[in-house]
């Protein structure tokens, strides 16, 4: 089982991977917890560049790449193996994120996108994503930013907002919407329920 966790900065991903990890490790699951990016020794070297590159010094393209670098490798050294031995894998984003913020945020082409995400994952899709959605005015509230979000930044969230409700609304299944600004415990009780009927319990 392969899960993973979308929604813009400040939604409550970390917060929830970790409440469903901790969950589930109770019940004797064994769960690998990951992220992206920085999942792996790469990964953690491309957030770094991701974190510290200035946006008027890389251009939307180069952080897709690195954003697909990071993922390929990923894919092969984690989330591969892991499943291979049947555990239980929680990534903090995966595929999702980088049609949201890539795609619709820097308005690269998104069928693009999505067919190099297919080339790099070599298409491993998640069981199951959990997109938490907020307003971006939330994200301020939340303290994004050392509290102040520049008009550019909103409007930007905003699209990446958009782009993340288009996704579940095109992949039902897959991708279950949640109310990011209902309580954490409530939120993960909405997350165990879905669960439990993904895996037939
Ligand atoms: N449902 C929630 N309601 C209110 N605050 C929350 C909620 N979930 C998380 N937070 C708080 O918001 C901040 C961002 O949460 P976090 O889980 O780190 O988000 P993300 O990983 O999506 O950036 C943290 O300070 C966290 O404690
Ligand atoms: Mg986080």
């Amino acid at each position: 089982m392969f899960i993973s966790f979308e929604g813009i900065d400040k939604s409550g991903k970390t917060t929830q991977a970790v409440l469903l990890a901790k969950y589930l490790k109770n019940k004797g699951y064994p769960v690998v917890s990951t992220q992206e990016p920085g999942g792996t020794c790469l990964g953690k070297k491309i957030k770094e560049l991701i974190l510290h590159t200035p946006r008027e010094k890389i251009s939307g393209i180069g952080e897709l790449f690195l954003y697909l670098t990071d993922r390929y490798q990923h894919v092969k050294e984690v989330i591969e193996p892991s499943l291979e031995k049947g555990r239980l894998v929680i990534s903090d984003r995966y595929t999702d994120a980088t049609v949201a913020y890539q795609g619709y945020g820097r308005g690269l082409d998104i069928r693009w996108i999505e067919n190099l995400n297919k080339k790099v994952t070599r298409g491993l899709l998640p069981d199951l994503t959990f997109l938490l959605d907020i307003d971006p005015k939330v994200m301020s509230e939340r303290g994004k930013a050392e509290d102040r979000i520049e008009q550019e930044d909103f409007l930007f969230y905003t699209r990446v907002r958009q782009g993340y409700l288009q996704i579940a609304k095109s992949f039902p299944e897959r991708v279950k919407l949640l109310n990011g600004r209902k309580e954490p415990q409530q939120i993960s009780l909405e997350i165990r329920k879905i669960l439990h009927k993904k895996l037939g319990e």
